[in-house]
């Protein structure tokens, strides 16, 4: 049934001149999923997140939201739809409980609820003793931390946050984390972009890998991982680069990791999600933190020999 989605998207096609930077995707997420899109640089994340957050426009394709038609009944759509963007759109000049208080009114929040709603929010991601600073005069991190309440304040069904805790300290980036699966365990449906592999893993039911504007793989995070195989080889030897080679079971990969001779540095171990995503789209996440660089892909899945 097309209700059980609470984002579903058909053939969706966004391009800046002659640019595709949207090409083609379908999209269909559950009601209270938590899913991640992983894509390199320039993969079409954040233009994604903007389309169907209906903070921009597209050229082709059907985006339904809660049930809504984001054309024909964009107002219903924005009202089940809470954003967190890459680059933080605050009003400057007002003070951190001011921006707060405008997104409540502009969601029409009764005024009654609105500061419980604030407080609740602040305290969580201990934002409190900042309410009266102005949101130019906080450090990039505080001014992120003051956008997650801005977009939660009238409680969204659907939260949508383009790389979320990029520029967050440590603690503030578990309070996040910690703050998604509360919403999540209540029924919020949560739509995130990240470059993190241990986020996508740890906080996602699906993960989608996207790269050129198509979406390339979909599933859960052990489902991409198995894809490539469920053990990995990781070796390197005189050259000093780092190759991964997959295999179907951990028998076949103990038997090629006893063809090394004490030259190389061999490590046998579970496939993950990171290894699935270098794999298939070809790009170590250097650009962006998690993973070093010096990877090389490696050949196909259970193939041996160096
Ligand atoms: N306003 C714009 N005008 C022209 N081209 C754009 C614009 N915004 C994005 N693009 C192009 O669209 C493509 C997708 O960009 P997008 O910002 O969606 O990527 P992303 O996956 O979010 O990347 P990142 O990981 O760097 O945030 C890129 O090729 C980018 O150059
Ligand atoms: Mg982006």
């Amino acid at each position: 049934m097309a209700d059980d989605y609470i984002i579903a998207v058909d053939g969706l096609v966004k391009t800046y001149g002659r640019k595709t930077a949207i090409a083609g995707v379908d999209l269909h997420i559950r009601r209270g999923e938590m899913y991640a899109f992983l894509g390199p640089n320039g993969a079409g994340k954040t233009t994604t997140v903007r389309v169907l957050s209906t903070l921009s426009g597209f050229d082709s394709g059907r985006i339904v939201i809660d049930g809504h038609d984001i054309l024909r009944e964009p107002r219903e759509a924005k009202a089940s739809i809470g954003v967190i963007q890459q680059h933080i759109s605050l009003d400057k000049d007002l003070t951190v409980w001011e921006n707060m208080m405008s997104h409540a009114r502009y969601h029409m929040m009764p005024r009654e609820e609105r500061q419980a709603r604030i407080d609740e929010l602040s305290e969580y991601i201990g934002l409190g003793e900042y309410f009266d600073y102005r949101v130019d005069d906080l450090s990039g991190g505080w001014k992120k931390r003051v956008s997650v309440v801005c977009a939660l304040v009238h409680r969204p069904k659907l939260l949508f946050l383009d790389e979320p805790t990029v520029g967050l300290d440590i603690q503030a980036r578990r309070g996040l984390w910690d703050l998604l699966r509360r919403l999540n365990d209540d029924g919020m449906t949560i739509f995130l972009t990240t470059h993190y592999i241990e986020e996508a893993e740890s906080l996602c039911h699906r993960v989608g890998f996207i790269d050129g504007g198509r979406v390339i793989a979909e599933g859960t995070p052990g489902e991409l991982a198995g894809g490539i195989g469920v053990s990995t080889v990781e070796y390197f030897g005189p050259d000093r680069r780092t190759e991964y080679r997959y295999f179907r079971s951990r028998e076949e990969a103990d038997g090629f990791a006893k063809g090394f001779d004490d030259t190389y540095s061999v490590t046998v171990r579970r496939t993950n999600l990171e290894d699935a995503f270098v794999e298939m789209t070809g790009s170590n996440m250097g650009d962006s933190g998690s993973a070093g660089g010096g990877t090389r892909r490696s050949g196909p899945e259970g193939e041996a020999g160096t």
